[in-house]
């Protein structure tokens, strides 16, 4: 497997989720993200053994990864700072956070700080306009925020008070699940249905014939 890849964890992780699809193709995406929490971005590495886990090319997972918002080609900041500034959010006053997180985290949009610790976006609607402004920290939601707001939003991270809500890149919960059933395991509860209902059918034609 090559430099920066999935940890041995992770591939033994990531061999259970392509075994949750019946092509291993579908778990393109779920993996990216199984990646993505482990380097915080997909490594050259990292999309070289997805690819030999799926079948295809590194070329291919890179394609794919790059149509994402949520999915990283480079390295970003521990945190990824997203701030909406669609419709709902211009109007609740977007653009003056925007203006503010940048001075506040020393960045323009779309840079990382000198740490390493915020990167700064902005985002289309986050499907959170209920909370405008809202904002994105690793794809977890705040909002609304305001500036003074944004600066107790950035304490805290810093403080470490959210790790518990906020992990680092962002991980997402699907690709960790414990429970679940394998394609293989789906397709023989499927097939033992059918065959019990063949089973019930013929009984159910012996009763009616008789
Ligand atoms: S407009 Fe900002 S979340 Fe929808």
């Amino acid at each position: 497997m090559g430099n920066g890849g999935l940890s041995p964890e992770n591939l033994e992780r990531a061999r259970g989720i392509v075994a949750l699809y019946p092509e291993p193709r579908s778990a393109l995406i779920p993996l990216c993200h199984l990646a993505q929490a482990e380097h915080g971005y997909l490594t050259a590495g990292a999309m070289e053994d997805i690819a030999e886990l799926v079948g295809c090319s590194p070329a291919e997972v890179g394609g794919t990864a790059s149509f994402y918002d949520m999915l990283h080609l480079e390295p970003v900041g521990r945190y990824v700072v997203a701030v909406c500034t669609n419709i709902a959010c211009m109007l609740a006053g977007a653009y003056e956070v925007l203006a503010h997180a940048e001075r506040r985290l020393g960045v323009r949009t779309g840079q990382t700080s000198h740490d390493g610790t915020f990167t700064l976006e902005e985002a289309e609607c986050l499907a959170g306009c209920d909370k405008a402004v809202c904002v994105q920290v690793n794809h977890r939601f705040f909002g609304p925020i305001d500036a003074d707001g944004f600066d107790r939003l950035v304490d805290d991270l810093v403080a470490g008070r959210l790790a518990d809500v906020v992990p680092s890149h962002g991980v997402l919960s699907r690709v960790h699940r414990e429970v679940g059933l394998t394609a293989r395991q789906a397709k023989a509860g499927r097939e033992a249905g059918k065959s019990e209902e063949a089973g019930q059918s013929d009984e159910t034609a012996g009763r009616i014939g008789s």
